[in-house]
């Protein structure tokens, strides 16, 4: 994503997680920085006891990692191990119906053009099978997101990235808004092996900014604080980042940075303390969409912000199916959903990205599936908590529900449509821990473990003088809750993995492959953790940021057991590489490749800045001309599953 807000909207003194990993440490003696024999325990099975693990590795080594690593790329393409061979799928502006107009390459495709095609900036992703046996891994549906819209290269040279108050400035937001959202399209493999999408399959279907949505849950559209004068209502998705998949078989798409698009040209305009939380402002992230289009501008239409902040689920193989905002999983940045099943209850993990935010869970009050036959959603009803970590390793889910601790009518709460719309404050009242943001969560499929990548942390002036304030690599927090059952509501966490690079951070073990700033986590079937990563544009390949011997973004695999990670794929320039989903046999791979060609501080400094008038100076993949970003299918050339 974007760099935006690095010090974060959370004015509470609640503790910050990287305070109290430093007074973890402090307490078993690892202090300077450098980790020591005694760390162990408090690292958990991973970091400390990979290197113990070492000599033994080799004789135990599982085939879960089974392919050669990679080095660091700063080349303009993908690189996979040898043995594996990659491929582009549905790239940005690909037609979806034969009725649409062929992608441009010099962006002039219309705002009804984009509406057929696919979406920019791919980002979560989940493959759907169609059929059953052999066939579910043959024939599927692709559900994706596109977090947002880059201007120097979605519109051509003469129109501009400007957006102006004009017919002109208003398709150019239409199309923004078009290519927001998520892609559904059906996908199959010929006999070689080789995928490629279904033009005109019943199920291909966009979900942009201004489609038609439904709320459900504890708030309402017409809540006093959503209520819109943009008729109708209520409209759209934004900011797609990351993505979860449900048992029942839907997609939950997340809404993150959902404030950027909001703006005024109003000079009375101030922030409610709910906005500030939520860290609307008067430029937003500077698209000015607000110029062209009033529904956007906070001071006309002040409500239409607060309809963004939810997770939406989308049922991928019903095309006529309403997406629902679905309420009681919370209001904030939300970054992806983890669903997991504990006691037949829906137990969904989620971060809240952005420097001194939370992590968050929600307990279904039903069992899933007499929720499902009863014709209702297991998401609506529940239970929404969120952590607190406690210094002795130990943590706590704190319920968020009206009435109960401090968000009492006596403390100005209303009640849970109120609590839920301003989750952030509630989680600010009860105590939780702030972190430097929050990502991705997944689950090891054998112990139940539960891993969040914390991509990196600004510096928060912490009263602990932490060697990792500011922590610009990241790390990956293991949280084990009471015999693997997600319904409990403690847990115990340690620190699973600390990226970087240990020529600038001795905290980083010596052998450990390079990375940093992990943000999309998966475990796949065998349990492999795929950590892909999201180093800000401003650090991307800089020595003078740490980052220049890490290089382009990438992807890795770990081994959650043992620790042991490699690097499987490397980016092209300027990209992130975020969402993976496998066939449910694991030999198709689908990995996301964001915003190649995107301005960043490094390529730019060589090149120049990209801008409509010149888009390549960063990166020209896929094709060698205007970058794209796409969807990659990683194959295994022995058809071995991916990883092997
Ligand atoms: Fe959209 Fe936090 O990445
Ligand atoms: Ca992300
Ligand atoms: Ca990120």
């Amino acid at each position: 994503m974007l760099d935006e807000n690095p010090n974060g909207s959370n004015p509470s003194s609640n503790p910050w997680l990287s305070d109290l990993i430093e007074k973890r440490a402090d307490r078993r003696t690892i202090l300077g920085g450098a980790l020591g024999v005694a760390a162990a325990q408090f690292l958990g099975s991973s970091v400390l006891s990979r290197k113990a693990n070492a000599a033994a590795a080799s004789a135990t080594a599982s085939t879960l990692l089974g392919f050669s690593e990679v080095p660091p790329s700063t080349a303009d393409t993908i690189v996979v191990p040898p043995g594996y061979t990659w491929d582009v799928l549905l790239p940005w502006g690909t037609p979806l119906f034969s009725s649409v107009a062929a992608f441009q390459t010099d962006a002039s495709n219309t705002s009804t053009d984009q509406q057929g095609q696919v979406g920019f900036n791919h980002d979560g992703i989940y493959y759907y099978p169609l059929g059953t046996g052999t066939q579910a891994n043959r024939r599927g549906l692709i559900a994706m997101n596109h977090e947002y819209t880059d201007a120097s290269q979605i519109y051509t040279a003469a129109q501009g990235s400007t957006i102006t108050n004009d017919a002109a400035g208003r398709e150019k937001v239409a199309k923004a808004l078009a290519a927001h959202g998520v892609t559904i399209a059906e996908v199959l493999a010929d006999s070689a092996g080789n995928w490629s999408h279904v033009v005109d399959s019943p199920y291909n279907r966009r979900i942009t900014g201004a489609t038609p949505v439904t709320f459900s849950g504890p708030v309402s559209p017409s809540h006093p604080l959503l209520a819109s004068s943009i008729t109708p209502s209520p409209l759209g998705t934004l900011n797609n980042c990351g993505s979860g998949t449900t048992p029942w078989g839907t997609y939950l798409t997340c809404e993150e940075n959902f404030n950027g698009y909001f703006g005024t040209t109003s000079a009375t305009w101030t922030a409610t303390p709910l906005e500030s939380r939520y860290g609307i402002s008067k430029t937003g992230f500077g698209y000015n969409w607000h110029v062209a289009e009033p529904r956007f501008d906070v001071n006309v239409n002040r409500n239409e912000v607060n309809q963004f902040g939810w997770i939406v689920e989308i049922d991928p193989y019903n095309p006529n199916a309403a997406p629902v905002k679905r309420t009681a999983l919370g209001r904030f940045k939300h970054e992806a959903a983890h669903v997991s099943i504990s006691r037949a209850r829906a137990c969904v993990y989620m971060g809240d990205d952005e420097n001194g935010d939370y992590v968050y869970k929600f307990i279904s009050r039903q069992p899933w599936q007499a929720a499902i036959a009863a014709g209702q959603s297991p998401l609506d009803q529940g239970v929404l908590f969120v952590a607190r970590f406690d210094a002795n390793g130990n943590g706590q889910w704190l319920p968020l529900v009206f009435g109960h601790g401090a968000l009492t009518a006596a403390n100005g709460w209303q009640d849970q449509a109120d609590v839920l719309i301003r989750t952030r404050q509630a989680a600010d009242a009860v105590g939780a821990t702030r972190c430097h943001r929050p990502e991705w969560v997944t689950e090891d499929p054998d112990s139940r473990d539960i891993f969040v990548a914390f991509t990196n942390g600004s510096g928060n002036n912490s009263p602990v003088n932490s060697n990792r304030d500011p922590n610009p690599y990241g790390h990956i927090v293991k949280l084990r809750e009471p015999f693997g059952d997600h319904t409990k509501l403690t847990f115990t966490w340690s620190v699973f993995m600390i990226a970087g690079d240990p020529q600038y951070d001795a905290n980083v073990p010596a052998t450990q492959a390079l990375f940093g700033s992990p943000d999309g986590i998966w475990c796949d079937y065998d349990g492999r953790l795929w950590i892909q990563t999201d180093i800000s544009n401003s650090s991307q390949n800089r020595a003078d940021r740490g980052y220049d011997r890490i290089a382009n973004n990438q992807m890795l695999a770990a081994d959650p057991a043992t620790g042991q990670i490699k690097r499987f794929l490397t980016g092209p320039r300027g990209c992130e590489i975020t969402g993976v989903h496998t066939t449910p046999d694991g030999r198709t791979m689908f990995v996301n490749v964001q915003h190649p060609g995107e301005s960043t501080n490094y390529w730019n400094g060589l090149n120049g800045t990209p801008s409509t008038a010149n888009p390549t100076t960063v990166s020209s993949w896929p094709y060698g001309t205007r970058a794209r970003p796409t969807t990659v299918v990683v194959r295994k050339l022995d058809g071995g599953v991916i990883g092997t």
